[in-house]
């Protein structure tokens, strides 16, 4: 639910921090299941492996940002850099929608945006960004009276030539009736071709993650409001599903999960990465500690190449290439990780990626939606297809993550 602006601009900081916070939540659409399947539910491997060569190369390019913020280097093998040939780094629009609208600018300017716990920038369709961002609401600096050029020119390009290319300004932003003042946004001259799709729906992208992946700013937006006092708390937590999505601003809804949360800390506050105790299939456990990072803007679940196929050797799956997996439809592997003492078992609708094959000669099999493309034993990426199982909440305060079971 959004506030207008205009009445928050007028109260000063102090008493907004005196004033009780109505509950204040935006409740995220969801487009549908992850968009690896066809309308028939015929699974698309084609789109699945594209999916997750974005995620490569969005996690190839955070571990650049990284590199180039804090001179250390993230848990990543150098090889990922050559596989990386996603077309659009920037995050996976074609795949998911979790999405919702926040305000920029005075007077407020509605856009709606992805939410992504992978990433930390806040790119908006700027002035000079012409034909390609003509679909979408563009962010213009001379009608925001708190706009304020910063003038840094922010932009990656890729193998494959895609890019995204701005100019950082800051300016008003809120979300969900919470107001930050003069947050870095990235007003984009260029959007990579990923963006044109008429099947987008969200203008920008706003990143959830920690200040050492923002490539504009240290501060992003969630942390530029627990810094200005802006939220009650510091944390803000998701529900992804069918329906009654909701992501949470400075707070949990606790009619969305039932039982404690089970916390576990977050080990380099970059990604929102954490450790998995371990990772059992069908009954074998097959992985202990490893890393794993929880990211909203990712479809699938990714770990390394050896470590997913002893998952699927445990529960039965068959390799189809390409890091992929198939399974007999009848039979899905019961996938579960252990995560600060917590089990947190993959329910089989999120495991099937759809039918690869109809059954009439044998077996129906199913596509996996686990896939060995990780980077690293180090490095998993838990996406959608975790965070579909569990209540999570993400707690910039005390830098650790929180599952809860879904009420
Ligand atoms: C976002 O804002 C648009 C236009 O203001 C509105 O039509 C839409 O319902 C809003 N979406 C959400 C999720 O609040
Ligand atoms: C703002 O700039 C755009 C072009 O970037 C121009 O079309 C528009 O008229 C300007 N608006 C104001 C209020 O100056
Ligand atoms: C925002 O920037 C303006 C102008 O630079 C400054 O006066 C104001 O104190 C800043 N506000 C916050 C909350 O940082
Ligand atoms: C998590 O971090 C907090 C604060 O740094 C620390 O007090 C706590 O012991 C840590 N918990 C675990 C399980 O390591
Ligand atoms: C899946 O495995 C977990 C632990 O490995 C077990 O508790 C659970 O009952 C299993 N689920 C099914 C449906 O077999
Ligand atoms: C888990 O792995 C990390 C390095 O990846 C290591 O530092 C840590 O000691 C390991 N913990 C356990 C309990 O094995
Ligand atoms: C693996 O991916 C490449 C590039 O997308 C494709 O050309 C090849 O056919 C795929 N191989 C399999 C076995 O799916
Ligand atoms: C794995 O466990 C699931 C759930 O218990 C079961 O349906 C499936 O048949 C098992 N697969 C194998 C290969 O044992």
């Amino acid at each position: 639910m959004f506030f207008t602006a205009g009445a928050s601009l007028i109260v000063l900081p102090a008493l907004v921090a005196a004033l009780p916070h109505p509950p204040s939540f935006i409740t995220i659409p969801l487009g549908q299941r992850p968009r690896v399947q066809r309308g028939s539910g015929i699974a698309d491997v084609t789109a699945f492996q594209a999916s997750i060569a974005r995620t490569a190369a969005k996690v190839e390019r955070n571990f650049a940002i990284y590199e180039k913020n804090t001179g250390r280097s993230l848990a990543g093998p150098r090889s990922l850099r050559k596989r990386a040939q996603g077309s659009d780094p920037l995050i996976d629009f074609m795949d998911t929608y979790w999405y919702g609208n926040i305000t920029v600018g005075t007077p407020p300017v509605t856009f709606t945006m992805d939410f992504d716990t992978g990433s930390s920038d806040l790119f908006l369709p700027g002035p000079d960004c012409g034909e390609l961002c003509s679909p979408f609401t563009v962010y213009y600096p001379n009608a925001s009276s708190t706009s304020k050029l910063l003038g840094q020119s922010v932009g990656l390009i890729y193998g494959d030539q895609s890019s995204v290319i701005g100019t950082t300004y800051s300016d008003t932003v809120s979300i969900g009736g919470y107001t930050a003042k003069n947050q870095t946004i990235v007003a984009a001259q260029q959007y990579s071709a990923g963006f044109e799709a008429p099947t987008r729906v969200s203008d920008g992208l706003m990143g959830m993650a920690f200040g050492s992946l923002g490539q504009s700013t240290h501060s992003p937006l969630f942390q530029t409001l627990v810094s200005q006092g802006a939220v009650p708390e510091p944390v803000f937590a998701f529900k992804l599903a069918h329906s009654g999505s909701e992501l949470r601003i400075g707070g949990v809804n606790s009619a969305l999960y039932k039982g404690a949360f089970t916390y576990t800390n977050v080990t380099e506050p970059a990604f929102w990465q954490i450790a998995v105790d371990g990772v059992s299939a069908n009954g074998t456990q097959v992985l202990s500690n490893v890393s794993a990072v929880v990211d909203s803007g990712s479809t699938t679940i990714s770990g390394d190449a050896a470590s997913v196929e002893k998952l699927y050797a445990a529960a039965g799956g068959i390799s189809i290439g390409n890091g992929t997996y198939a399974y007999p439809c009848d039979s899905p592997p019961n996938v579960t990780f252990q995560i600060g003492g917590k089990s947190i078992a993959i329910a089989p609708e999120w495991i099937n990626g759809g039918f690869l094959t109809d059954g009439d000669n044998g077996e129906a099999l199913c596509l996996g939606t686990i896939s060995g493309s990780g980077p690293s034993e180090s490095f998993w990426i838990l996406g959608d297809v975790f965070m579909r199982n569990v209540y999570t909440v993400f707690d910039v305060g005390n830098t650790r993550i929180g599952f809860a079971d879904l009420a």
